[in-house]
């Protein structure tokens, strides 16, 4: 069923354990992950970036009216959320089309820019009813290089959301985007602190990176919102070249894809099972 970000967030922040947010770039993902939150019986955030909607030609209504018919006919909670956009216009367009929930990516623009872009937008989103995240201290990677040193400060973090209205908060805590290892080192003392200063859910960017044992305790140190696409696409990636490698001649995507989707779905019902076990 059709589900909001902000209150699965909310709920799994008081029960201590991670929310799955995975991100789409073809509807098999989507059916994918769905078909895991069904077997766990876990809430799910299907995401699509401004960078995925660039791919498919510029066009969001496509492939987010099917994420959103997939959440509604869904037996588990999923929400469906717009992610890293830096364009209000398509912050607009998600919000028209009733997504759950937008993040409006204004992390690399002047400290007073972001602030006032960010409650622009969550105004606009809050009036149809629909929960804004936002980012303070930008995470690295996005542009090709990884850089995992920025951290966001406790305090200003606070004021950020006071001021903007934000319903959850991405924060720089030792990630990266698009690592293509897991040894990433988070800073948990930094995400304590922040959870502390903070009343909404914190969400992790740049995910992929960060190896199982180190997911647990940023979760157990207040992390909520975690959000995975590196690696989920590698895992995906890696089993459609097994099976063109095994069988040069397919032609039928069916023969691949459908191997592929089923190796990420086992891997996203894993995640999903680990980021709710991290106090066992
Ligand atoms: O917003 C999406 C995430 O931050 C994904 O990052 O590709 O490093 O897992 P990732
Ligand atoms: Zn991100």
């Amino acid at each position: 069923m059709f589900a909001d970000t902000a209150a699965l967030a909310r709920e799994c922040a008081q029960q201590g354990r991670g929310l799955a947010a995975f991100n789409v770039v073809l509807l098999d993902h989507a059916e994918a992950f769905i078909d895991a939150a069904e077997r766990c019986g876990l809430p799910l955030v299907l995401q699509l970036s401004q960078n995925a909607v660039k791919y498919h030609g510029g066009r969001l209504a496509p492939l987010g009216k099917a994420l959103l018919e997939l959440a509604r006919a869904s037996s588990a909670r999923v929400a469906v959320h717009l992610d890293h956009a830096e364009d209000p216009g398509l912050c607009r367009a998600a919000i028209d089309l009733g997504f759950s929930s937008i993040m409006y990516d204004g992390s690399a623009l002047p400290d007073a820019d972001n602030r006032a872009s960010t409650k622009r937008i969550a105004e606009a989103a809050h009036a149809a009813g629909i929960s804004v995240e936002a980012e303070l201290g930008e995470v690295g990677g996005k542009n090709g290089v990884h850089d995992p040193s920025a951290r966001t400060d406790p305090d200003e973090a606070a004021a950020f959301v006071a001021d903007t209205g934000v319903d959850m908060l991405a924060v720089a805590v030792g990630s990266s985007h698009a690592m293509a290892t897991r040894d990433a080192v988070l800073d948990d003392a930094r995400i304590a602190a922040i959870h502390r200063a903070v009343a909404v859910p914190l969400v992790l960017h740049g995910s992929s990176g960060v190896p199982d044992d180190g997911m647990r305790s940023a979760i157990r140190a207040g992390m909520t919102k975690i959000n995975v696409s590196t690696h989920l696409n590698a895992v995906f990636t890696s089993d459609v070249r097994r099976m063109l490698d095994e069988d040069p001649r397919a032609v039928d995507p069916r023969k691949y894809m459908g191997p592929g989707n089923r190796a990420v779905s086992a891997e996203a019902e894993r995640l999903m099972r680990l980021y709710t076990t991290v106090h066992d």
